[in-house]
């Protein structure tokens, strides 16, 4: 009753076309921050693979933080106030900072994110993210980096998960609707 491939609709994009694209992001990064590179914040759970597989792809010493937030306030997800449940161990003072992300869907994550980082006097604040939703997003955000924009079904896998499950899936997938509206 729990196969991880049940209730999938379509593959939207192969653990393959993920790595390959990755790849290609890695050599625009690696020739962004030819001086010195970047610190890498992934932002827990969802940015667990991006993080795995983007920081092997880049050929230089890629230092890693991570962060866990959570909505919170109206009860909703995205209202766009944000609680730190984890916060970073780095010292951001003069450091270049790239945020590592599974997906943008409204934005307001990343909006507050950015900002907050930047309020730490980090140098600069950039963004990656494998997954961008255009259609969804509330908010203004450069986003610096996008593996691919993808419609506003939801999808599960590659760190994405719907209910803490899928998260394991190697591929990203749209999860059929009758198992969330049920
Ligand atoms: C998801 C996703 C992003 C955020 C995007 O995380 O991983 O972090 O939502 O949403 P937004 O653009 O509308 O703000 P979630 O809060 O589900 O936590 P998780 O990463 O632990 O799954
Ligand atoms: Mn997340
Ligand atoms: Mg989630």
């Amino acid at each position: 009753a729990s196969h991880l491939g049940d209730d999938l609709t379509v593959v939207l994009h192969t653990e393959a076309e993920l790595h390959a694209r990755l790849a290609e992001l890695a050599r625009e990064i690696e020739a962004d921050y030819r001086d010195e590179p970047p610190l890498l914040v992934g932002v827990l759970k969802g940015a667990v693979m991006v993080m795995a597989d983007l920081s092997r792809e880049l050929r230089f010493h890629a230092e890693m933080d991570w962060m866990a937030v959570s909505s919170y306030g109206a009860g909703t997800k995205s209202s766009g106030v944000v609680k730190i449940m984890k916060d970073l161990d780095a010292d951001l003072t003069g450091r270049d900072v790239l945020i590592v992300e599974d997906i943008i869907d409204s934005g307001l994550t990343l909006s507050w994110l950015k900002e907050n980082l930047e309020s730490r006097g980090a140098k600069s604040v950039r963004i990656c993210t494998m997954l961008r939703k255009p259609e969804a997003m509330k908010v203004d955000l450069e986003v610096d980096y996008v593996g691919y924009d993808i419609p506003v079904d939801f999808v599960v896998g590659y760190g994405l998960d719907y209910a803490e499950r899928y998260r394991n899936l190697r591929d990203v997938a749209i999860l059929a609707p009758h198992v969330y509206s049920e």
